[in-house]
């Protein structure tokens, strides 16, 4: 795991913009994992800047994202689809074709899970994974378990996952209970991945996602068997390193 400490957010979203930036500069059809939380915000910002002005083209890129919650359909204004197009896609010269998220409206939520599955694999696997994490150790929507849940399935989410995520909502009562969630096994596959958080309420959270047990009940922690890790942290989220 290489992990980077910088000194603020702007400073954090500039380096993981020009990690992706480089990633689609040498391959221009490089299959991205994106993510979504108010973390990467900033690291979209950036990159729509650095598209604008002249420095990354993303007419051949793919990409995934690693979550939607169930029940939310692309045009409500909570669905993950929503927030992907307000903050990236709508700003950049991506092919429509080459965007995949989850369907929060999948009647057949099994066969959607599968597609999910068979369409990455079709596209030559990911290159690169965006992350945040959850303060619980989630990673995409894959909460605290007894078991390390594999592939894109859906999930319930935690009281604190929905506690936390309320904070977008009118009312906590508005958040969806489910989503539909890339797996343990389908992050793990990505042939690089890039972790980003910020702020000190999540310092323990990063201590033991590099320091603690490997555990399904802290699914970030399991990254410490991946080869190819990159950790972004301000000096908040990094306090405890
Ligand atoms: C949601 C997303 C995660 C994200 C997490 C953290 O639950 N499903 O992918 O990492 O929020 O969000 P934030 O960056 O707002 O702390």
């Amino acid at each position: 795991m290489r992990i980077i400490i910088v000194k603020d957010y702007e400073e954090l979203s500039k380096r993981a913009a020009n990690i992706l930036a480089s990633q689609i500069i040498l391959k221009p059809s490089s299959v991205i994992g994106l993510a979504t939380g108010s973390t990467p915000i900033g690291t979209y910002q950036e990159l729509v800047r650095l598209y604008k002005s002249g420095n990354i083209d993303f007419s051949e890129v793919v990409t995934f994202n690693l979550d939607e919650y169930y029940g939310l359909d692309r045009y409500d204004k909570q669905s993950y689809y929503f927030f992907m197009n307000k903050y990236l896609f709508s700003h950049i010269n991506i092919d429509r074709k080459n965007v995949h998220i989850p369907d929060g409206k999948a009647e057949n939520i099994y066969i959607a899970c599968k597609t999910y599955e068979k369409k990455i694999k079709k596209a030559g696997g990911i290159d690169i994974q965006l992350l945040g994490i959850g303060r619980n150790g989630h990673i995409g929507f894959n909460e605290p378990d007894m078991k390390f849940e594999a592939l894109t399935h859906l999930v319930n989410l935690d009281e604190d996952t929905i506690k936390a995520n309320s904070r977008f909502f009118n009312s906590i009562e508005e958040v969806p209970k489910q989503a539909i969630s890339m797996g343990i096994k389908t992050i793990m596959n990505s042939k690089k991945i890039l972790l980003l958080a910020y702020g000190a309420q999540k310092n323990e959270t990063i201590y033991n996602m590099v320091n603690g047990r490997i555990t399904p009940e802290l699914p970030a922690s399991v990254l410490q068997l991946h080869p190819d890790v990159t950790v972004i942290l301000d000096k908040g989220a990094g306090s405890l390193l």
